[in-house]
């Protein structure tokens, strides 16, 4: 199966079927992902929370994202690997963006790079672009910068803020970005924004009008404990299922049930 590029993303906004997409930031992780049929594996910068510890996407580095690509680059067979730049690393100068955005693609072996923000990014998607790295928006609920839009909230539910999402979508769209991600908007902003712009919308928590949807892998698979928002959707509760085997280990080594034989290599008395 021949890997997913920019042009099959683009093509699904008018022929499907819905485009997938999921976060990994590890060998092991992506490469069941991959095997999933997934079209786009993010190494976002959700790696900073589910993976790091830290208590936002604010502290992540771009040498952090840049390892943890590297590892899902490894495993990645049919999907596009998806970079995400962290916060600060394409804000301060666009000359900057640029050479961190060519990072992901020359070290880190990803095939695209997503960014946050929309009317306020455009110079800088188009600037990428003009390198020839193909780019992903986010718009809505942009994490990096949830502080200055309040917290964690729904965006788009006043008409004001309506407006700037549409504009942002459009800014986005005309900047060159092949597609772009929409989190945390009500199901008709979602729906607006994907039939007012040519490039497919990838919804979290905005509603099924999107053309495709994004979740973070280990919220999916209940791995991630500390807080579940109201749009995942657990497809499996694996948080008990590991702890449990974690505790049958300490208490079989501790009693002396493991390892038995079948774990053992036999002999080796007579040699010593
Ligand atoms: O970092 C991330 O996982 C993301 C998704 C929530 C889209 O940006």
């Amino acid at each position: 199966m021949a890997q997913v590029t920019p042009p099959d993303i683009k093509s699904r906004k008018k022929d499907g079927p819905k485009i997938t997409m999921l976060t990994a930031y590890d060998y092991s992780m992506a490469a069941m992902i991959d095997q999933s049929g997934v079209d786009i594996v993010l190494v976002g910068d959700s790696l900073g929370m589910v993976a790091l510890g830290y208590d936002s996407t604010v502290p992540v580095t771009m040498d952090e994202m840049i390892h943890h690509s590297k590892a899902v680059s490894r495993a990645v067979k049919h999907a596009m690997v998806l970079g995400d730049m962290p916060f600060m690393s394409y804000q301060v100068t666009i000359e900057e963006a640029v050479r961190n955005a060519g990072r992901f693609i020359k070290e880190a072996g990803c095939h695209a790079v997503k960014l946050e923000g929309g009317v306020e990014q455009s110079n800088t998607i188009k600037a990428i672009v003009g390198a020839g790295i193909p780019v992903v928006g986010h718009i809505g609920l942009t994490p990096q910068t949830a502080t200055a839009l309040g917290g964690f909230k729904v965006q788009g539910k006043d008409i004001e803020s309506a407006q700037k999402l549409l504009e942002d979508g459009k800014a986005v769209a005309e900047a060159g970005a092949f597609a772009v991600v929409i989190e945390c908007v009500p199901s008709g902003i979602g729906k607006a924004v994907t039939e007012s712009i040519n490039i497919p919308t990838i919804g979290i928590g905005a509603g099924p009008h999107c053309d495709g949807q994004v979740l973070v892998t280990n919220d999916l698979l209940g791995m991630f404990e500390k807080f579940t928002p109201k749009f995942v959707k657990k497809y499996a509760d694996l948080a008990p299922i590991i702890k449990k085997a974690f505790a049958t280990y300490v208490e079989e080594v501790k009693n002396g049930d493991f390892p038995d034989e079948e774990h053992s290599f036999p002999g080796g008395e007579d040699l010593v």
